[in-house]
C-alpha cells in the first residue's frame, strides 16, 4: 500500500528531484495515483468494484513523459513496466506481448502476483496506433485497442509459469507525443460563444478551451472505448531554454553533476561557465527533441578533455568558457 505520508503534495515535492518544470501535469499525476491508491483501499474495504481513473499523458518527444512514469514508480516503490504501443502493434500475437508485459510487471514484483496486480503499467507512443498498419502480418492498431482495453477494464491475464496476474487494480498510463493535437483543439474548441466579462469566469473559459477532448483524439485513430478508459489527461509543456539548461545543472542525477563527479574521481575539477549550458541548450532546441540531445552535445563538448584526462598528471582543474572555446587546464 501507499505510504500515508505520500500525499499529492509529498509526491510533487520528490519528482521535482528529478523532473524540471511541467508543474502541472506533476499535480495531474500525483493526484490521479494518490486517489487511485486511496480507491483501492476504499473498494476493498467496502467490497465495491473499483472505479479506475487511467492516465494519458500528451506531450512532445523529449519533454520528460516516461521520466516522470520512472521517477514516480521509484517514488511509489511498486512494480513499474513499460511498453511501447508500436511494438504491440507490430507483433503478429497481441495476446503473447500482452502477456509478456505482464510477466515483466510479475518479475519486478519479484514473483509476488498480489504486489503485480498491484503496479503501474506505462504504455508509451499510444498516437503511433494509427500508422502500424502498414505490415500486412501484423495486427492492426484498432485490435491492440481493444486487447488494452480488455486488460485497462480489468483481466485475468495468464503469464509463461502458468500463474494469473489480475489486472483490476493497476494503474494504466498511456503517453504519446500527439503532434498537431493544437491544431485540432484551436479548430474544434470554443466557448467563447458563452459571454462573460467575469475575470474568473474567463480564467474557466480558458481552462476548457485548452482541455483535450476525447473526440480529438480520434484523429489519431484512437476508438472512443479506448479513450473514454482514460479519463485523467495531463500534458507536457514544451521545454523552454532556460529549462534545458536547468535540466542539464538540477536535478540529482543531472549530467553536469556526473561529469563533475567523474573527473573528481581523478582529482580534477570540472567548471562549465553558465554560457556554456545556454550554448548547448540553443543547440537543443535546433534540433526540436526536446532534453533528449543534450546528452550528446554535452558529451561530445567532454570528449576530448575525457581522452586527455588520464594523461593530465597533476592537473587541477579544467573549465569550459564557452562552447566553441578551448577548454582550460590549471
Ligand atoms: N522535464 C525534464 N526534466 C529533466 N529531464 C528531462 C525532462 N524532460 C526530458 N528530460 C531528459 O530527456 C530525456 C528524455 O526524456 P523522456 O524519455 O522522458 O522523454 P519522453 O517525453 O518520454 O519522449 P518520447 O515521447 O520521445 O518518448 C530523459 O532521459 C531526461 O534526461
Ligand atoms: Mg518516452
Amino acid at each position: 500500500m501507499l505510504a500515508a505520508s505520500l500525499t499529492p503534495r509529498a509526491i510533487v515535492q520528490q519528482l521535482d528531484e528529478y523532473v524540471v518544470g511541467q508543474d502541472e501535469a506533476k499535480r495531474v499525476v500525483a493526484v490521479a495515483v494518490w486517489t487511485h491508491f486511496r480507491k483501492i483501499a476504499r473498494s476493498q474495504a467496502k467490497q465495491l468494484p473499483l472505479e479506475k481513473s487511467n492516465v494519458l499523458l500528451i506531450g512532445a518527444s523529449g519533454t520528460g513523459k516516461t521520466l516522470l512514469c520512472e521517477t514516480l514508480s521509484r517514488i511509489l516503490g511498486v512494480p513499474f513496466v513499460t511498453a511501447e504501443a508500436t511494438s504491440l502493434a507490430q507483433s503478429r500475437f497481441v495476446n503473447d506481448e500482452i502477456e509478456a508485459i505482464m510477466q515483466r510487471l510479475l518479475d519486478k514484483a519479484g514473483g509476488d502476483a498480489d504486489r503485480a496486480g498491484r503496479g503501474i503499467v506505462f504504455i508509451d507512443e499510444i498516437d503511433k496506433l494509427k500508422a502500424a498498419g502498414t505490415d500486412l502480418r501484423a495486427v492492426s492498431g484498432e485490435s491492440v485497442q481493444h486487447a488494452l482495453l480488455k486488460i485497462m477494464e480489468g483481466a485475468q491475464v495468464r503469464v509463461a509459469d502458468g500463474r494469473y496476474v489480475d489486472t483490476t487494480r493497476v494503474l494504466f498510463i498511456c503517453g504519446g507525443a500527439f503532434v498537431g493535437l493544437e491544431k485540432i483543439l484551436k479548430d474544434t474548441h470554443g466557448y467563447g460563444f458563452i459571454a462573460t466579462s467575469n475575470e474568473e469566469s474567463r480564467a474557466i473559459l480558458a481552462r476548457l478551451n485548452s482541455r483535450v477532448k476525447p473526440t480529438d483524439l480520434f484523429a489519431y485513430g484512437l476508438i472512443p472505448e479506448f479513450t473514454g478508459r482514460l479519463p485523467v489527461i495531463a500534458r507536457f509543456g514544451d521545454l523552454s531554454k532556460a529549462m534545458l539548461v536547468r535540466i542539464m545543472t538540477e536535478p540529482r542525477n543531472a549530467i553536469y553533476a556526473q561529469f563533475r563527479d567523474l573527473f573528481a574521481a581523478e582529482g580534477v575539477e570540472l567548471d562549465v561557465a553558465p554560457r556554456v549550458f545556454e550554448q548547448v541548450a540553443e543547440v537543443a532546441l535546433e534540433y526540436k527533441t526536446g532534453a533528449r540531445s543534450l546528452r550528446g552535445i554535452f558529451e561530445e563538448l567532454m570528449s576530448p578533455v575525457l581522452f586527455e584526462l588520464p594523461e593530465r598528471k597533476g592537473a587541477k582543474r579544467v573549465a569550459f568558457a564557452s562552447l566553441f572555446a578551448e577548454p582550460a587546464w590549471s
